[in-house]
């Protein structure tokens, strides 16, 4: 038998599985870019045989890349005839040697190295972890033999210190190396497309600093409520769901100085050093808001209380605002304001770059207030790219109006935009760490919101609510205009 690739998805029968990984492994087989030889092996506690798992999983693959209906279908068969089951506890370390039985059965030798993927709660991470380690199937690979590569996902610790101490214990099962830290936004087609944008074209960097930038808005929402995932997002809340990690890693991108190449390391060299440029945030520079109930559609929509899984005294926040500053040469002065929220009025994320205005008014009787100009890089949906300029309306007189150069993928391109889960499973299965969380990043990342998390959490208390399918708490613009910040929407 020769020598195959092995990837197991621990927690297989969960949401991130199904609806994510997958897809994206069968996207990858789609465009020939997983090896000739591979095995897919679902771990899980459910059990369920081979064929349940294979009947489930098809009706989550997609024919994005080979829409022709017949081609596609004797894909998805080949596909799932290498997907596989093994039924166990995570924390066993007899269940963890069944699976390696298993492998060992499926693939003959691991010549094509074994990619782990723990797609599993917070709770069972670090003994699942150690079940792995004892089951002798975390081994250091010499140069040249099969690897071993374990992908692990947020949340990474509840704060700096428990961060630091699971970094710690996971580090005596598999060394850095081995480790791959996900943040599926760093895998999304915008976000990717961020540092070409900046540091390939000469328009963009001579603007992109406190002389010309005003303020700097970065945004994540969502117009749905909390969903099947109560249980852990009572227990996280959307600071740490959501802004100390997909945020952070949107304003280290927008704000990084040019990294010294276009090497791994290089590029998180430099975000580090801009994350560790943000002074912690003052717990008076934090918004937090918690969703109620609001009349619309069918039923009205549920308060986050009466969620079903969440205690009906809840003070977990749904949604936050936090005013940043980047103490250095580049951005001292400049307001970043960061915003990201559950059961909003749509769904968004995008940053923001908003200009100083021009030094004298030429059109003053035309347009007596001309609007700033604005970068948008919208990451989703509808993947997007588009400067705001001031224009003159096509006519005999003069009327100004703000108009937009408008990049939209959408049009511009006729390539399938890659899901980040691909993406990511393509760079783990390549070796290439770039767009994985350094451990000093991750750090970096935590001491800004440490702080303020503990002075929140010390008071106990009730964050402000605000309706379902609305832009958020007042407090919101309150802290906006704390900071002389007005709060356009987005386009
Ligand atoms: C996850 C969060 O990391 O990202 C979720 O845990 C959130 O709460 C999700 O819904 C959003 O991802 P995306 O790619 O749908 O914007």
């Amino acid at each position: 038998m020769s020598a195959q690739l092995a990837i197991i998805i621990v927690g297989a029968s969960g949401d991130l599985a199904q609806r994510k990984l997958l897809p994206a492994l069968f996207s990858l087989y789609a465009q020939k870019l997983l090896p000739a030889e591979f095995r897919v092996v679902g771990f899980a506690r459910t059990p369920r045989t081979d064929e349940s798992v294979r009947a489930r999983t098809a009706e989550k693959l997609t024919c994005r890349y080979t829409p022709e209906p017949q081609v596609c279908a004797e894909l998805m068969a080949r596909f799932l005839a290498r997907c596989h089951y093994v039924v166990g506890d995570y924390g066993s370390r007899d269940a963890f040697l069944d699976l390696a039985d298993r492998l060992r059965q499926l693939t003959g030798s691991l010549g094509g190295g074994c990619l782990f993927y723990l797609a599993i709660p917070p709770a069972i991470f670090l003994d699942t972890a150690r079940a792995l380690g004892d089951a002798g199937l975390v081994s250091c690979a010499a140069p040249g033999d099969p690897w071993t590569r374990v992908v692990i996902e947020k949340p990474f610790g509840r704060d700096r210190a428990s961060s630091d101490q699971l970094a710690a214990e996971l580090a005596r099962v598999f060394i850095d190396e081995q480790t791959y830290r996900i943040d599926h936004y760093l895998g999304k087609e915008v976000l990717q497309n961020l540092l070409v944008l900046r540091f390939a074209n000469r328009i963009f960097e001579p603007l992109w600093n406190r002389t010309y930038v005003r303020d700097v808005h970065i945004v994540w929402k969502e117009d749905l409520g909390v969903g099947t995932r109560a249980g852990y997002f009572d227990d996280y809340g959307i600071v740490r769901d959501v802004m100390q990690n997909h945020l952070m890693q949107m304003l280290a991108l927008t704000a990084m100085e040019p990294p010294a190449s276009f090497a791994a390391q290089a590029i998180r060299n430099e975000k580090v050093r801009v994350l560790q440029a943000v002074p912690p945030l003052r717990p008076e520079d934090l918004a937090l808001g918690q969703y109620a109930a609001a009349e619309r559609g069918v039923g009205g929509r549920p308060a986050y209380r009466a969620e079903p899984g969440i205690p009906p005294g809840s003070c977990t926040a749904t949604y936050a605002a936090a005013m940043l500053r980047v103490e250095n040469e580049r951005w001292r002065g400049v307001p970043f304001f960061v915003e990201c929220g559950k059961a909003l009025d749509g769904p968004l994320a995008a940053i923001r770059l908003r200009f100083r205005d021009v030094p004298a008014n030429l059109f003053v009787n035309a347009l007596p207030n001309l609007p700033p100009n604005e970068l948008v890089i919208r990451v989703q949906p509808d993947e997007a790219i588009f400067y705001r300029v001031i224009n003159k309306v096509p006519g005999l007189n003069l009327r100004l109006e703000p108009s937009e150069l408008n990049l939209r993928y959408r049009t511009a391109f006729p390539e399938v935009i890659p899901e980040a889960y691909e993406t990511l499973l393509l760079d783990v299965i390549k070796g290439d760490k770039s767009l994985f969380i350094r451990a000093d990043e991750l750090a970096a990342a935590w001491d800004i919101f440490d702080a303020a998390l503990h002075a929140v959490e010390a008071q106990s208390e009730a964050p402000e609510p605000y309706p379902y399918g609305s832009r958020g708490p007042a407090g919101r613009a309150q802290l906006a205009a704390r900071h002389g910040l007005e709060l356009e929407p987005m386009a």
